[in-house]
């Protein structure tokens, strides 16, 4: 999320010149090249803070021993994002910082930064300058993000921002505001962009509380009768208050918006995160059935196991409403989908039994990835107000440990189980970290989600010519910059698609072997057998 809002905040500055009389900014690639050091934050956790307060005194340690020798202007230091929306001018207090911005205060950046510019230059003085002002529209839909990594083969898009579900542990309704849906026209246009003009070929859309996607703006109500789909709850154990107060209307929901993106092409990979397991209506999951460039993976956050602490932490569901989705997501769109989940341990109250409960659960569906952390008590929040943070933190640190153990464990189990010696599609992102010249190695993800390192050596063409390994072993007929149609080899690039044997599992990544370039199109219809509903295709026949 932030790293996206980041590239908004570069599209804002660098675009400073049109207005005359800013200031204007350039990128550059050190900090101590840099006249303005702007820290992106997130508030969730308490060592998530720390870690900004630790880079907030490396900096100005840093600067004071350079404007010593350089005798350089003061750096400024700002702070944006959600730790700046959560302790506002208490950052100015230890004299580190000059700029807080909250999240929706990205476009008055240019000003901010004119006036500390104009106090600095009349008083020489203590200067800072403060925009905290939440939004119950920013979208900034009219911006078009300046992305860091230009060549990525997947790029994110805002879709929607903000949160109302109040879940008492969480601090992002405080920080982030009320929830607002970008219009869809909008985000359809930037998705067409990035694949058309900048090669991206996987997207994943982004929101707080993306599946809560609304699109209820006066151009969407006009269409409203094109909607397919009527807003509802996942199944009968969902409670959305909010929506039912009065939020549902006609519009746009996150159906309409994802099946908009993957009509762009069968090419387009498209993901979300981070939804909330409320909004997964029957529709939605036939949706993500029918289409193979939706992705073959859902984020489902639980957080607990335990009835008592879903109801404490107001997350508006049970255990058992919780299963029965996951029932309902393995059916109708395969056992093959890839589900994972965020758990939080040591919640206010929680016992022996209800972190029990957590693994139970964990066992019962077998999660294919997940976030894991231990209950950090955040001001403002309804726990913070109404309950005691009564879980000691070694007991938390215990609990945590157990739960990344069982994820762990059950994760290996279940790659070993169901991935090794299956063909998956991979979206080549690059060379691996530890690729080196004599031992060059790729990655990218499968459609589930699931990272897979391979080595970068010559592959067949297409699935038509791959008809033995033999070809895979002659490496020496290979090019190494593209194809090789004589010998009906390839090597494969950055933005590939490749259909991916793999043969080893290690914890929720995964090793293969590039058996033949693809295209998603090609791999999905593969000749009338539809890989990917068939679970157990395991070693297709011709291999
Ligand atoms: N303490 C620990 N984890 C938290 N999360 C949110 N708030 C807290 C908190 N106060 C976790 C939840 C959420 C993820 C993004 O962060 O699991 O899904
Ligand atoms: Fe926080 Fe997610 Fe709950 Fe919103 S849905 S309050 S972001 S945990």
């Amino acid at each position: 999320m932030n790293s996206n809002d980041s590239d908004i905040v570069r599209a804002v500055l660098l675009n400073t010149h049109k207005h005359q009389k800013d200031h204007q900014y350039e990128e550059v690639s050190t900090t101590d090249e840099a006249d303005v050091v702007l820290l992106n934050t997130c508030a969730i956790r308490e060592h998530a803070e720390m870690k900004v307060w630790h880079k907030i005194t490396e900096l100005s340690s840093l600067q004071t021993k350079f404007s010593k020798h350089k005798k350089k202007q003061k750096q400024v230091i700002g702070v944006l994002g959600c730790m700046a929306e959560r302790l506002k001018d208490d950052l100015f207090q230890s004299g580190q910082v000059d700029l807080v911005a909250g999240p929706d205060a990205y476009r008055d950046l240019p000003n901010l930064l004119g006036n500390l510019y104009d106090t600095n230059e009349h008083e020489d003085g203590n200067r800072s300058v403060m925009n905290v002002q939440l939004s119950l529209d920013e979208t900034y839909a009219d911006i078009t993000p300046v992305r860091k990594y230009k060549d990525d083969v997947s790029a994110f898009v805002s879709i929607m921002r903000g949160c109302n579900n109040m879940c008492s542990y969480c601090v992002v309704p405080f920080t982030r505001g009320r929830e607002r849906s970008r219009e869809m026209t909008s985000i359809l246009e930037e998705s067409l962009r990035l694949f058309e003009q900048e090669g991206v070929k996987e997207l994943c859309l982004l929101g707080q509380n993306v599946n809560s996607y609304h699109d209820a703006s006066a151009g969407a109500m006009i269409q409203q009768s094109q909607s397919k789909y009527q807003y509802s709850t996942s199944n009968d154990g969902f409670s959305n208050l909010y929506r039912l107060r009065g939020g549902n209307g006609g519009g746009y929901f996150f159906a309409d918006l994802l099946e908009g993106v993957s009509n762009i092409s069968p090419e387009l990979r498209v993901r979300f995160t981070s939804p909330h397991p409320k909004d997964y209506p029957p529709e939605l999951l036939q949706l993500m059935a029918e289409r193979s460039n939706i992705c073959n993976q859902l984020h489902m956050p639980a957080q607990s196991g335990s009835n008592e602490v879903l109801r404490r932490m107001r997350r508006g569901y049970t255990r058992e409403a919780y299963l029965e989705l996951i029932e309902n997501v393995r059916s109708t769109i395969g056992e093959d989908v890839a589900i994972s989940s965020d758990f939080i341990s040591g919640f206010c109250g929680e016992t022996d039994q209800d972190h029990a409960d957590t693994i139970d659960l964990m066992e019962r569906v077998v999660f294919d990835q997940a976030f894991m952390f231990a209950y950090s008590m955040r001001e403002k929040t309804h726990a913070h107000r109404k309950m005691e943070d009564n879980v000691p933190h070694k007991i938390k640190k215990q609990r945590l440990a157990e739960v990344i153990d069982t994820f762990q464990h059950l994760v290996q189990r279940k790659n070993e189980q169901c991935e090794v010696g299956k063909i998956r599609l991979v979206l080549v992102e690059g060379k691996s970290r530890k690729s080196t010249k004599q031992d060059p190695q790729l990655n990218g993800r499968t459609d589930q989600n699931k990272r897979v390192y391979f080595k970068n050596e010559p592959c067949s063409i297409s699935g038509n010519e791959f008809s033995s390994r033999i070809i895979l072993n002659d490496s020496t007929a290979a090019t190494s910059n593209g194809d090789n149609n004589k010998n009906n080899i390839v090597r494969l690039e950055k933005g590939d698609y490749a259909a991916v044997l793999i043969t080893e599992a290690r914890g929720h990544t995964l090793r293969g072997e590039a058996l033949w370039r693809t295209t998603s199109t090609d791999f999905y219809s593969d000749h009338g057998i539809d890989i990917r509903r068939s679970a157990d295709v395991g070693l297709r026949t011709n291999i």
